[in-house]
Formats: structure tokens, C-alpha cells, sequence
């Protein structure tokens, strides 16, 4: 069984309990800015487990793409990666602990429809209560039932058997499923057992939270109106303990891009090597949800891992080519479950921030190796923060953080201000209103698209700072209503607040995705603009060099004033943001 089965078997065992199955979420949380990335099953979810009713009922089921960057640096031990996926089935006030006990004990072990695992492998932990609220006694009850011994069952506090999403979130006790990867452990003392979790020998495979209550500021506030059940698997333990291996990267998932490593090294390391294939695998996923390398954000999280990669590809002296080949192999791995790693050009996006990184990498670490500042092995040669730290710990040294990031505000601080003042000279003028409005021609030139069809080519365009001007192929005059539905549907896309990003990338490529001009000349390498994120498909797609607003949601009220013929078969609209 390999993890595309135990991810099937898992959604169907669901499905035939009544659990409707939903698709994954962008690994970049929509309207959740307290977080970069979704760190677990739940979090698209938190409205319904807060009490808010599901569309698609009170038990769902789902494998969502997590990314947690808390653990990066233990990624390449036995168990810890940054992306993973997390099954998860969950009820929102149906059915409580009896049922989701019962049926993650009867998945994990069932031959038939489940994993098959062995049950004498099989350790439990369950909460052991604190003030507020009392020890799990009905939860140990449902495992003894089931015939988990009471010497394979262990209390523990609120600091690894309660579960919430940061401090202000539904909350609960959990119980949680471990198993022994060495086969051999057999009934343990509680200090045994807490010993062979240090070790690594037995792993946690399943988290049960019963989530009950209100948390707010990280104290518990009261029940929640629901008694509501919030489970999590990580598709990558699970998967190695099925197939019965030591670590997450000896399984099916990485073991193909470990060898491509090994086979091409010519200094093979094994941790080195799981950190590229974590690192390019999480990459991967985060481009295809629409990320670019970046200096913020999630962008800074990407560049940091494809540099991460890049840097630890160089230490095993590995072409790096057998990057993108890589990506390849987890394109392939994955593409069946995840469709939008088939829409976006990952390899162009992975070699541009790989190629800028190269060029000053030899360079940067010269530098660094004559012990130059931080701040400029960032500035002037792309290394972040944390890659100098890690060498510096490597060579048994320290760098100062906090002068690090005193200068980087500095530096923050001076490039806006050089920043606002070359906006209003260098670029001819072009203040924050016409940004807006040039934005704005990019919603404009993509509803007409959707309402007039595909003919509609730009012709031309013209920005003050009063209004936009945009012209337009198409043979007739527009009607009322046609207009009516090209202002409603920017509107829309106004108040959607969709990010808007660019990405460069070979001229070759960007024409098979994006709009273009035909009447300009572009060079080897373009900028394209998105409006939208990838996961909803994006709305706009332009060659283009800039600048634009970060979100639309800026822009204002748009109408068009004026719909008029140019030329024969040439249309010109004149539009206005209120
Ligand atoms: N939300 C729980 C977890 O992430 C299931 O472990």
C-alpha cells in the first residue's frame, strides 16, 4: 500500500460514514491573516467548528495541504517535514468521542477497509485534565473497550493533549495514536514510553481532538454550542508506518527524489538530502498556490526553502538540474490529487530564484567565510537570515541577530523613502491613483473578455489621473446591459480583494498563459501580472511591467462613462474609480 491507497482508503472509509468529502484548500489562508500558511486540517474550518452551519453538512472528511515552518529545522530527522498533508474527518455537534475512537481505531486497523495495522503496535495518550477541565476518563473507557491495555494507555497534561489554532480558536482535550516503528517495545511504563518518543521509536500517527470549547487569549471561555470532533493524520507517518519503514523518507513520497540525490552526489549526505526533497517538494506546492519568491511573507518562507535547497544541493556537489527533475518526480507524485500543480509553470518559477542565487552564492560564501556582515551577505548576495545563522552554527560561531535586524529596519525605512520619491519622478509622474487605475485596465480588459468573448485584443490605453482610457477590438457598439455586467463584474473583483502578483519568466513561456500586446516588442525575459490566486483560478493574467496596487480591494467604485467607436472594428471605453 503506498500513500496515494492510504489516502483513497482513508477519504472512502469516511465517505461510507456518512462524511462528505472536501477538497483542499490553498495552502495561503483566505481571510485569515493571522496565519501565512494553513497548519492543519481545521483551519478552513474554524467558522463551523465556532458554531457557523457547513454547506455540506455536520460530517465532512478531507486530506489538506499543510505547511508548518515551526519545525524546519528538525526537518531530516525521522518524522518532521514542512509541507504534509493531513486527513482529517470531523463533526460539527454529530457524533463525539464514542464514534471518532471507534472509527480512527477501526481505520488504522482494519484489513479490509482500512490500514491493517497491528494492533500490539498501538500506544495511546489521552488528556489528564488540569483546573478547568477534568481528566478524559470517558475517552480511556471507548480505548479499554476496544482492547488498547490500560499499560498502553497514558495521561498527559495540557501542553501536548490539548488542542487549539493559536490562542484565540475552538478548543479540546485530544487523545492521540502512536505506534512503535521498531516492533519490538511491547507494554510500557509511562517514562518508557515518554523515552521512546524522545527516540523517535514510536510516532505519533493521529490526533483526536474533541473540540468543545471557546478559547480566547489562550484561556478557556466556555463551552462552544457545538460538541464538535477535529482529527488529524499526517498522510507522510501514517504512510511510513504502513510500509514499514524508520522515516518519512524512506516511504514511496520521497524515497524516488532520495535516490536521484544519492545517485548524482558526488558528496551524498544523508540529511542534506531529505532537507532538498522536503524543501523543493514544499516549494513546489507552495508555487503552485501561487507564491513567488519574495521578500515577505510567504514569499520570503519560499525563497528561504529554495534556497535552503539550492545551498544544501551545492554541499553534496549536485548538478542542478536534478532540482527541476525532482520537481518533476513530485509533479508526477501528486498531480493526480492536486490539479493546479498542473496549471502553473513550477520549474520556471523554482530555476529563476535558483539562477539569481547561483550567480552570488560562490561569491557569498567567500564573504562569509572572511566574516562579512549578515546584512550585506543578505543584501548583496541574497543569503537570508537564517542560512548565515545555521552556518555560523555550523562553524561554531554566532551572529548577532538583533544588529541584523536593527539595520534591515533601517534599510526598510530608507528604500520606501527613496521609493516614494522615485515614483513621483523617475516614473514620469505615475502617483497612487493612476496605479490604481492601471490595475483597474487589467480587471477592465478581462471582464470584456468574459462578456464580449475571447476577440476582445487591446488596442491601446492611456491613464490620468482622472480616469482610464482602454481600446479595444470588437465590431459592434457595446449594449446597456453588456456594460452594465463588464462594471458589475470588475466590481466584483474589486471587493473580492484579490492579491495581485507578478512573476518574470521566459517570454516563451509566459505566452502560452498570459495576455500580450502584439504591437510591442518584449524582451527574452517578461514580467506577467495575476489578479486572483491560482487556487480560484486567477482572473487576469498580463504581460506588463507595472506598477500595480498588492490588492484590489483598494481601488474604489468602477464605472464607465463612455463607449464610443475609434475605428472601424475599434472600440474605446472611459472608465472612473469613485
Ligand atoms: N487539529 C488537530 C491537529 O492538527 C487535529 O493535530
Amino acid at each position: 500500500m503506498n500513500s496515494n491507497e492510504v489516502r483513497s482508503r482513508f477519504l472512502k472509509f469516511f465517505e461510507s460514514r456518512g462524511h462528505k468529502i472536501i477538497p483542499s484548500v490553498s495552502l495561503i489562508p483566505e481571510n485569515d491573516p493571522s496565519v501565512l500558511f494553513n497548519i492543519a486540517g481545521m483551519q478552513p474550518l474554524m467558522p463551523y467548528l465556532l458554531g457557523r452551519e457547513h454547506p455540506a453538512g455536520k460530517r465532512l472528511a478531507s486530506s489538506q495541504k499543510c505547511l508548518r515552518t515551526i519545525d524546519l529545522l528538525d526537518v531530516g530527522d525521522n518524522t518532521h517535514n514542512t509541507f504534509f498533508e493531513m486527513l482529517g474527518n470531523w463533526s460539527f455537534g454529530d457524533y463525539f468521542k464514542k464514534e471518532a475512537i471507534k472509527w480512527s481505531y477501526e481505520f488504522l486497523t482494519d484489513k479490509k477497509n482500512g490500514l491493517g495495522l497491528d494492533p500490539k503496535y498501538l500506544y495511546v495518550t489521552v488528556f489528564g485534565g488540569n483546573d478547568v477541565i477534568p481528566k478524559d476518563m470517558e475517552s480511556v473507557e471507548i480505548w479499554k473497550s476496544l482492547g488498547i491495555g490500560e499499560n498502553r494507555i497514558y495521561f498527559k497534561s495540557s501542553k501536548s493533549n490539548w488542542w487549539s489554532a493559536g490562542s484565540n480558536s475552538p478548543a479540546g482535550p485530544s487523545t492521540e495514536m502512536f505506534y512503535d516503528l521498531t516492533k519490538k517495545l511491547g507494554n510500557m511504563t509511562q517514562v518508557e514510553f515518554e523515552k521512546a518518543e524522545d527516540e523517535q521509536k514510536v510516532v505519533e500517527i493521529w490526533n483526536d481532538v474533541f473540540m468543545a470549547y471557546k478559547q480566547e487569549n489562550g484561556k478557556v471561555v466556555g463551552e462552544l454550542p457545538n460538541k464538535n470532533v477535529d482529527t488529524g493524520a499526517g498522510l507522510e507517518r501514517i504512510t511510513a508506518v504502513v510500509e514499514g519503514k524508520q522515516s518519512i523518507y524512506d516511504t514511496d513520497i520521497f524515497l524516488p527524489a532520495i535516490e536521484m540525490i544519492k545517485k548524482n552526489s558526488k558528496n551524498y549526505e544523508e540529511k542534506s538530502a531529505r532537507i532538498i526533497a522536503d524543501h523543493l517538494r514544499s516549494a513546489m506546492f507552495l508555487i503552485s498556490d501561487g507564491v513567488l519568491p519574495g521578500n515577505k511573507d510567504q514569499g520570503y518562507i519560499l525563497r528561504r526553502l529554495i534556497r535552503r535547497a539550492v545551498f544544501k544541493m551545492k554541499v553534496l556537489m549536485l548538478d542542478s538540474l536534478v532540482g527541476t527533475e525532482i520537481i518533476d518526480n513530485f509533479v508526477d507524485l501528486y498531480s493526480g490529487v492536486y490539479e493546479e500543480l498542473k496549471k502553473v509553470n513550477i520549474r520556471s518559477v523554482f530555476r529563476l530564484e535558483e539562477e539569481k542565487f547561483l550567480k552570488t552564492l560562490n561569491e557569498g560564501m567567500k564573504e562569509f567565510e572572511k566574516g562579512t556582515d549578515p546584512f550585506v551577505l543578505f543584501t548583496t548576495y541574497g543569503f537570508p537570515i537564517e542560512l548565515t545563522e545555521e552556518l555560523a552554527e555550523e562553524r561554531g560561531t554566532m551572529i548577532d541577530r538583533e544588529e541584523f535586524d536593527r539595520k534591515m529596519a533601517e534599510h526598510q525605512k530608507l528604500s520606501r523613502t527613496a521609493g516614494a520619491g522615485m515614483f513621483k519622478g523617475g516614473l514620469g509622474g505615475v502617483g497612487e491613483i493612476e496605479i490604481k487605475y492601471h490595475t483597474a485596465t487589467h480587471l477592465l480588459n478581462a471582464a470584456l473578455r468574459q462578456v464580449l468573448g475571447n476577440q476582445v485584443m487591446q488596442k491601446g490605453s492611456n491613464i490620468t489621473k482622472e480616469r482610464l482610457r482602454f481600446d479595444f477590438s470588437y465590431p459592434q457598439k457595446m449594449t446597456e446591459v453588456e456594460k452594465k455586467k463588464v462594471e458589475e463584474i470588475v466590481n466584483d473583483k474589486i471587493a473580492e480583494k484579490l492579491p495581485v502578483s507578478f512573476m518574470e519568466m521566459p517570454k516563451t513561456e509566459a505566452e502560452k498563459i498570459a495576455l500580450h500586446s502584439f504591437n510591442e516588442k518584449y524582451g527574452d525575459i517578461v514580467k506577467v501580472y495575476f489578479i486572483g490566486n491560482e487556487q480560484s483560478g486567477y482572473f487576469s493574467r498580463e504581460f506588463c511591467g507595472g506598477p500595480h496596487v498588492s490588492n484590489t480591494g483598494g481601488l474604489g467604485h468602477f464605472k464607465i462613462i463612455k463607449e464610443e467607436a475609434v475605428s472601424v472594428g475599434v472600440r474605446r471605453i472611459k472608465a472612473v474609480l469613485e
